[in-house]
């Protein structure tokens, strides 16, 4: 086993080998998955806090299933109805919750550094769901997993991840592992939304759709962030769609396959159309299911890693 990590913050510095260990570890835990029974007893003992600051669906399942799947004891915590609005600080909640004795945390938060600062001021395992622009590590890594099952190599793909990619830590989890794999990766969408230093990352940009999706093997489509937004991007959300959004009959004018991606949610036909969303070229339902599998991959490699 080589995650010799405590935790997993974000996939800005995690290695190759790194990524392949938790796909391998994924790959074992979707067949369990398949099982009548999906459960087994790898994490009983082992308590985990889910710490949501914000609002969430697919993560917050998806982590609280992953960790029942593996038998581990799990608190749900989340903002709203919680002391946060009694005055209470960030510190003080989650030391709190660690005097309850629990052994990992799941965080998401607005505020981007906030699982690094629970990684200092806590002894837990810390995992980040999601913190304001920064990383959505699972979610990445759930994207490249989906990608690689598609199309067997990751090295040399060309991936493109389309919309506000500025506003997006799911962007930026994927260009960070999609980079450590050796993909050709580029961002496209409204030049007010692409953030120009990406290019030192090595990342192409494209302000043309067309252009983009002609050069790409598989698409990433990004939502809309408006709650993110200080200022308006851009003009109304009918000329995005005109511009930038993602319908049949686009894809059907490029004479070949092409894969599309979504993390959700959905802002059905502004960033896609519903028939691209439910069509024959989207993997957004499997996104969700391999997203069980790589948190459950994540869990245990981190909670078992015997040098924590
Ligand atoms: C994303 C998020 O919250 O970062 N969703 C997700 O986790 N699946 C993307 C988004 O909010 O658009």
């Amino acid at each position: 086993m080589s995650l010799k990590r405590k935790h997993l913050l974000g996939l800005e510095g995690v290695s190759k080998e790194e990524i392949f260990e938790i796909f391998e570890a994924a790959q074992s835990m979707k067949e369990i998955l398949q099982r009548p029974i999906k459960k087994v007893p790898t994490l009983q003992g082992v308590t985990i806090a889910n710490l949501f600051f914000e609002n969430s669906t697919r993560t917050r399942l998806s982590f609280d299933l992953a960790a029942r799947r593996l038998s581990a004891d799990v608190i749900n915590f989340t903002s709203s109805g919680s002391s946060i609005s009694k005055g209470e600080t960030l510190k003080d909640t989650a030391r709190n919750i660690e005097a309850m004795k629990i052994d990992a945390v799941v965080v998401r938060h607005h505020a981007s550094g906030v699982p690094k600062f629970l990684s200092e001021v806590l002894k837990s395992n810390i995992i980040n769901a999601g913190d304001g622009a920064h990383e959505h590590p699972t979610q990445g890594l759930l994207d490249i997993f989906t990608l690689k099952e598609k199309f067997g190599e990751i090295k040399g793909l060309r991936v493109c991840l389309i919309g506000d990619i500025a506003h997006s830590r799911v962007a930026r989890s994927n260009i960070e592992g999609l980079k450590t794999l050796g993909a050709e990766i580029s961002i496209c969408g409204p030049a007010t939304l692409l953030p120009r230093e990406i290019e030192s990352l090595g990342v192409k940009i494209f302000y043309n759709l067309d252009e983009a999706l002609k050069n790409a093997d598989a698409i990433n489509v990004l939502r809309i962030q408006q709650e993110r937004m200080e200022s308006e991007r851009f003009p109304t959300l009918r000329e995005y769609q005109h511009l930038f959004g993602i319908t049949n009959e686009r894809l059907t004018k490029l004479n070949k396959k092409i894969i599309v991606l979504h993390p959700g949610p959905i802002n059905r036909d502004v960033e896609i159309s519903a028939d691209v969303a439910d069509g024959e070229h989207s993997l957004i339902l499997d996104q969700v299911e391999n997203g069980v599998a790589i948190r459950m991959a994540v869990l245990f490699l981190i909670c078992t890693n015997k040098q924590n």
